[in-house]
Parts: structure tokens; C-alpha cells; sequence
């Protein structure tokens, strides 16, 4: 299998998270994303990724080189400029000659899961679509790509964040699709084009057979605060068996380095992690805080839904409630 991963995103709604960072590169529960992504891909198969890079390109290749260390051929693709997620992908397949290559992989790069991309890809397998999607229901489907299926599971609509009411499922775009070289010639050469508002909408209405694959996996995108201290949640507290916590678990869901210095008298609610030099001072009080590293809490501060970058320094008594800081 080859996959697409799409990383050129702004990452505006984690900021101040991702102003050094690219969004696949922010650590959850102490590892990026995107090596958990890597190591996951690998272990159910796939042998070559591309990604499709723009926003800190530079930092992918420092991270990542050439694949190998995960087991990987990792290509790295960077845009001129945004070209959007359908734009994206038929630029990364143009440069590296492989448009025409057979059916393709392609998934968004801020999604925590355990989603198995074989089945999606032997499901595609035994469909005569130019595309499949992953689909998953979930109870609020406004922050997504609503996918509306028959009994067959032929798609009939996609509406990239319906309008409160309008949407037409409860089956939501899981971020991760196969396409055969006919759906990718779709996309127009040049300019910005995305897969949600563009190519969908054009291969639906040029009657183009699109599958649509449920899957109940754990699935949670890492782009608001809310997301990205769920998916350190979901990791810290253990409810994703192949995914590694790097550090000391004091109590369940409570974890640190173990350079990290934590006064005695804190008192630590999980889900916490706490990143390598992050000190913690006496009588603090800390319920759902991922910090990174060299994060300074000082005496009875009070922090509750909290992510902090490295080197952010929280003053004595302070309190701090739903908030990323850089
Ligand atoms: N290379 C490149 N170029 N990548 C891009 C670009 C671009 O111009 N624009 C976005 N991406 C990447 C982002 O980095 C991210 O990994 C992925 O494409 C999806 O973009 P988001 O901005 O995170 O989209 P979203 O979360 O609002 O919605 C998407 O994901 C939902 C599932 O979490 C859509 O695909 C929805 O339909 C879907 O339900
Ligand atoms: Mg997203």
C-alpha cells in the first residue's frame, strides 16, 4: 500500500501550539503525532508514504529524512503554495510520477486513531468506485465532512460542514480515502482545489461511483484545543493499547518525565503529562494538563483543560482554565 498523508495545514485553531510547530508534529502524550501515524501505517502495511507538505516544510524532512527509520520510503513533497487537500495530493503524486501508479492511500495528518487502512483498502478492492471513504457516525456532525450513503453504500452526497439542520447523515468523513487514478484525474492541474468542497461535489454529480466505508474505530482530530487534549486523553489513559506513553505513571492517567520535579503537595487529576525539565510547585493544582518541555508551574496555581509549549512559565497562584499557551 501507498499512501497520501496530507500535512500542510496552518493549524490556526491550535495556535499558539502550532506557531513552531507544524500541526502533525505537536506531541501527543510525549511522541508527534505524526511518528504514532508513521509507525501505525507501517505496522498494517503500507511501505510507501508521501507527504504532502507547506506550512514548516522544513521541519518534516529534519524529523522524518527518508522513512527508513520506521521501516518506511518516505517522500516529501512541498507545495508552492497551499493547494488545498485535493490540489495537494495530485501535486505530490505529479512530482513523484505516480498519477497513473494504481489506487492510492490518502489521509488528513491530525487524526489520532487506530483506524486499520487494509480494510479500507480491500473494501475499495471489491467496489468498481473511483473512490471509497472512511465514514464514522458520530452524535454532532457540524466540525465535519457529512458523507450520505445508500444501502449499498454508494455515496449520494458530501456536505463539508453543513449549515446546522441540513446535514443529510449522521456519517461523518473520517479523514482517510482510496482513489483510483480516474478520481484523481479530476482534479484540475493547476490552482487550489479541495477534495470536501471540489472533487466530491464534481465526481457526485458527474454520477462518478463513490463507496463509502463505516468503521467504529477511535478516531479524534488533534486541530482545536478540545481535540488535542482528548486525543492526550485517550493515549494517557490508555485506551489505545499499541500507542507508548514516554515517561513514569504516578497514578492512572498521570504521567512525567522522569527528569520532571513535582512538589509533593500538588495535587495532579488526570489525564496529565508532564514533558522532560517541567517543574511543578507546592500546593499546585493541575486537572487535564499536557505540558512539553521546561514548563515551569509555580507555588498554588491552578490550571484545568490546559496545554502549554515548552518553556511557558505559569506564575504563582495563577489560574488558567481552557487555554493553549505558548
Ligand atoms: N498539503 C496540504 N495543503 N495539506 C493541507 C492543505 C493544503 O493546502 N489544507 C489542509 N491540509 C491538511 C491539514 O494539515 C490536515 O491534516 C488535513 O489536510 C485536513 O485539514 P483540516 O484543516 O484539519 O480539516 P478539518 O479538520 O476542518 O476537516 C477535515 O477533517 C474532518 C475529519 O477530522 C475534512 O476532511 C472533513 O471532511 C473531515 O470530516
Ligand atoms: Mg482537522
Amino acid at each position: 500500500m501507498r499512501a497520501v498523508i496530507l500535512v500542510g495545514g496552518l493549524g490556526t485553531r491550535l495556535r499558539p501550539l502550532t506557531n513552531q510547530l507544524p500541526k502533525p508534529l505537536v506531541p501527543i502524550a510525549g511522541e508527534a503525532l505524526m511518528s504514532r501515524t508513521l509507525r501505525r501505517l507501517q505496522r498494517q502495511g503500507v511501505r510507501h508514504v508521501i507527504l504532502a507538505v507547506q506550512y514548516l516544510a522544513e521541519q518534516f524532512l529534519a524529523a522524518y529524512g527518508d522513512g527508513s527509520a520506521f521501516g518506511l520510503n518516505l517522500q516529501i513533497v512541498q507545495e508552492p503554495e497551499p493547494l488545498g487537500t485535493a490540489g495537494a495530493v495530485r501535486y505530490a503524486l505529479a512530482q513523484t510520477k505516480l498519477l497513473d501508479a494504481g489506487p492510492i492511500l490518502v489521509l488528513n495528518g491530525d487524526e489520532l486513531t487506530d483506524f486499520d487502512v487494509a480494510q479500507l483498502w480491500q473494501a475499495h478492492a471489491q467496489t468498481a468506485g473511483v473512490a471509497t471513504i472512511a465514514v464514522r457516525e458520530v452524535a454532532d456532525t457540524s466540525a465535519f465532512g457529512v458523507v450520505a450513503s445508500d444501502e449499498q453504500q454508494r455515496v449520494y452526497a458530501f456536505q463539508e460542514k453543513p449549515a446546522p439542520g441540513t446535514a443529510l447523515a449522521n456519517t461523518i468523513n473520517s479523514g482517510a480515502y482510496v482513489f483510483a487514478p480516474a478520481a484523481l484525474a479530476q482534479i484540475p492541474v493547476q490552482g487550489f482545489a479541495m477534495l470536501e468542497r471540489d472533487l466530491f461535489p464534481s465526481l457526485l454529480a458527474a454520477q462518478a461511483p463513490i463507496y463509502a466505508y463505516q468503521h467504529s474505530a477511535y478516531s479524534q482530530d488533534i486541530g482545536t484545543l478540545a481535540g488535542y487534549l482528548a486525543a492526550n486523553e485517550a493515549v494517557l489513559m490508555g485506551r489505545l493499547p499499541q500507542e507508548p506513553v514516554h515517561g513514569i505513571q504516578y497514578a492512572a492517567g498521570v504521567w512525567a518525565a522522569a527528569d520532571a520535579q513535582i512538589s509533593p503537595s500538588a495535587q495532579l487529576i488526570a489525564p496529565i503529562m508532564l514533558g522532560s525539565g517541567c517543574v511543578v510547585g507546592e500546593n499546585a493544582r493541575l486537572e487535564r494538563v499536557v505540558a512539553w518541555e521546561r514548563v515551569t508551574i509555580e507555588a498554588a496555581a491552578s490550571l484545568t483543560n490546559v496545554a502549554l509549549a515548552s518553556d511557558v512559565l505559569i506564575a504563582h497562584h495563577a489560574t488558567v482554565e481552557g487555554l493553549a499557551l505558548g
